[in-house]
């Protein structure tokens, strides 16, 4: 039995920044330390290469009859700046007060490890176990898993399983499970426009030449309504809203609103079309301003008309709204509502679908619901109940991750998804961190999972 804590931390080491191309050692070393623990457990290993940041996958293989358990998680990391702003440096992981510090401890290096160190346990103690299983680790997940649909297409056949299990996703706190039940989608379009060939004498040319900045502000501004709703025409139409259940199961989470604000550091909510802040980030999406610039921004003034300006914009999908769909709706607002005195650039960046998952015995679960997916729901909720001491909360999630949407379009599998880390966990942030405790607990929780599904429980 190899040390799961150790494990996390050896691999926290390896600065596996994905989108850094200074970090391809840091990325070829991540690689080799999981793959040397699928080795140790006895799994075939490999690596299936793409363009960038090759994937890892191990496997247990058996008979067709026996259920197929795919386990995923990423071992690409956020960048580690600004450096000067953690306590001890990101890659030299330390232990205090229970909590594993380091890039990467929470996402997702630690949730990770928790089902291989379950699927270790399992086999050890059931060497016969009848069930198989699937490890899939991507290098790609933190800049939008470009490759994976791709590899989705490839391999379809061997990695098309049952169900997936992985946590990747948020937990209220380290004692209160949530069960993942929606991921949001994704799309980024970047917005140049163009004036001026160059920056030009705001005194010589000022209300003659149409200004950049002054036609994207407005531009950036037609995209939203007075009450905060998305100002683009079809933006909502296939937005799924809330079960009853799952208003029921946010109730359970007791939100606190002032308390949410006063820890942002915010003076108020906008309430952008009535939704609470728990609910607005489940289950509405948004268009958000990632970044917006032009002109001279300086010291002192400059009286230039700039020759251009840019806006990074960034929409988050609920299900079943279509990325493409999306993607062109917002094209098409930007162009007609952009002056012909300007040129207007949209650059596509990456792109991914939303996720919903119903757990069975609700009104709305399918009929055609994989059996083995209920029983891992079934286990993975008595389990957080014996493990935590209380039952998981059934929630949808604002992140993304991409990748969950796609393999239910491409392979028609869905995932089983078990929150482990928390909102004090500094994700894509200074001083990352999770509960070592909570990733035992959860690791125990999975054990009992893949135990069910196997029939060895
Ligand atoms: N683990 C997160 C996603 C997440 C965050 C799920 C919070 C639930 C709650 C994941 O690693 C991530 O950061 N995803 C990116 C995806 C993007 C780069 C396509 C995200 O959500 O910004
Ligand atoms: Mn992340």
């Amino acid at each position: 039995m190899f040390d799961v804590e150790k494990a996390i931390a050896d691999f926290i080491r390896f600065p596996s920044v994905s989108t850094d191309s200074r970090s391809r050692e840091g990325m070829a070393g991540a690689r080799e330390h999981i793959a040397g623990i699928f080795r140790s457990m006895g799994l075939e290993t490999r690596l299936i290469e793409t363009p960038l940041h090759p994937l890892v996958l191990a496997r247990r293989e058996g008979p067709e009859e026996w259920p197929h358990v795919v386990i995923y998680g990423h071992y690409d990391v956020q960048p580690a700046d600004p450096l000067e702003l953690w306590t001890t440096p990101p890659f030299e992981p330390v232990v205090r007060d229970g909590r594993l510090y380091g890039r990467g401890a929470a996402d997702n290096k630690g949730p990770m490890m928790v089902h291989i160190a379950a699927a270790a346990r399992l086999l050890e103690k059931h060497p016969d176990a009848p069930i198989r299983l699937t490890f899939l680790i991507e290098g790609e997940e933190e800049i939008g898993s470009p490759s994976f649909a791709g590899v989705l297409e490839r391999h379809a056949a061997e990695l098309t399983g049952d169900f997936v299990l992985l946590s990747d996703t948020m937990s209220p706190s380290p004692e209160r499970i949530a069960i993942t039940t929606g991921l949001r989608g994704i799309v980024c379009l970047d917005v140049e426009v163009e004036g001026p060939k160059s920056d030009l004498h705001s005194g010589i040319f000022g209300g003659a030449v149409a200004n950049p900045v002054a036609v994207l502000a407005r531009l950036c501004a037609s995209l939203h309504d007075d009450n905060g709703r998305v100002n683009v025409p079809g933006f909502y139409d296939d937005v799924v809203l809330p079960e009853d259940w799952e208003r029921e199961s946010l109730k359970a989470l007791a939100f606190d609103e002032a308390a949410f604000a006063a820890d942002l550091g915010v003076p108020a909510l906008p309430r952008a079309g009535g939704w609470s802040p728990a609910e607005a980030t489940r289950f509405q999406p948004t268009l958000e301003f990632n970044g917006i610039g032009g002109g001279y921004q300086g010291e002192g003034s400059k009286t230039i008309i700039p020759s251009r300006a840019m806006a990074k914009i960034s929409c988050r999908l609920v299900a079943e709204q279509d990325p493409a769909r999306i993607e062109a709706a917002l094209r098409k607002a930007l162009r007609d509502r952009c002056p012909d005195t300007v040129r207007l650039k949209l650059s596509p960046g990456h792109s991914g679908p939303p996720y919903r998952v119903v757990p069975p015995d609700r009104p709305d679960t399918p009929a055609d619901q994989n059996p083995r997916l209920a029983a891992g729901f079934r286990a993975a909720e008595a389990g957080v109940a014996d493990v935590f001491g209380s039952p998981p909360l059934y929630l949808r999630e604002g992140g993304s991750v991409p990748i969950i949407g796609d393999i239910k379009r491409v392979l028609g599998m869905d995932s089983l998804m078990i929150g482990m880390f928390t909102p004090a966990d500094n994700l894509h942030a200074p001083d990352e961190s999770v509960d070592l405790r909570m990733l035992q607990r959860g690791s125990a929780v999975s054990e009992r999972i893949l135990a069910a599904v196997a029939g060895v429980a």
